[in-house]
């Protein structure tokens, strides 16, 4: 074979052969990626998934500021193991309306994808503010000053329209009621409602 064809050029080129390279791993990569933002599996909510209230969407944001995701995971994988503790495992139709996911995988605590509905207010209450008091061998840290903490709801309609933005259905009258909705409760409050909502599209028995 002559040296001078197109392929004795990129052997000799290292520079240019990573970049050749790189464009032809990222074509598999697009082809795996890109589809799934087109599969309705992916992108469609389950039947029976609601948008958050403004209250669970402050809660949520309750969630992610305190990194209860280090030490938690949302994320209900399809093993027997998994099932028989959890629930029915996690589909990605119960989280479309999640901006970002708070999937996760460290479980230091058990996964609360399906927390939802499993513990009465009180005792959410309770466990968030000393977590012995329910749990004695429990390890997680309290949470009292969520209970201090009271919202204004300042903020929430800004927040409900980013996620309207991003594809979230809100209605503009949800939006312009949202502040109302949260106003005067706590955090603890906000963090609870988050909490209780968590997996119940989805019917599961346990
Ligand atoms: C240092 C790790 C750690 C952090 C951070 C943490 N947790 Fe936990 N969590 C645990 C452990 C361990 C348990 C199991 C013992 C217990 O119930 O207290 C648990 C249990 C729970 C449970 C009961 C779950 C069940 O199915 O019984 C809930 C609800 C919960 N945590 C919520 C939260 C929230 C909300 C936050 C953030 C405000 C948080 N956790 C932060 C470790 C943690």
């Amino acid at each position: 074979m002559s040296s001078n064809t197109g392929h004795a050029v990129v052997e000799k080129n290292v520079g240019l052969m990573a970049i050749l390279i790189l464009i032809v791993v990222s074509f598999g990569g697009l082809a795996q990626i890109v589809p799934l933002f087109f599969v309705k599996d992916t992108t469609e909510p389950v039947a029976g998934l609601k948008p958050y209230s403004a209250l669970q969407l402050e809660g949520r944001d309750v969630y992610i500021r305190e990194g209860c995701y280090g030490c938690h995971s949302q994320m209900i994988r399809p093993f027997r193991a998994e099932t028989e503790r959890y629930g029915h495992y996690s589909v990605a139709g119960e989280f479309v309306y999640d901006h970002p996911f708070q999937w996760g995988s460290k479980r230091t605590g058990p996964d609360l994808a399906r927390v939802g509905g499993r513990y009465s207010n009180d005792w959410h209450r309770v466990h968030l503010i000393n977590p012995r008091d329910v749990v004695p061998e429990s390890n997680m840290p309290g949470y009292p000053w969520l209970a201090e903490a009271v919202l204004d709801g300042g903020d929430t309609a800004a927040k409900m329209t980013t996620m309207q933005v991003l594809g979230v259905p809100y209605t503009d009258e949800e939006i312009a009621k949202g502040a109302d909705e949260v106003k005067g409760k706590t955090e603890m409050d906000a963090l609870i409602a988050y909490l209780q909502n968590l997996g119940t599209a989805i019917k599961t028995q346990r």
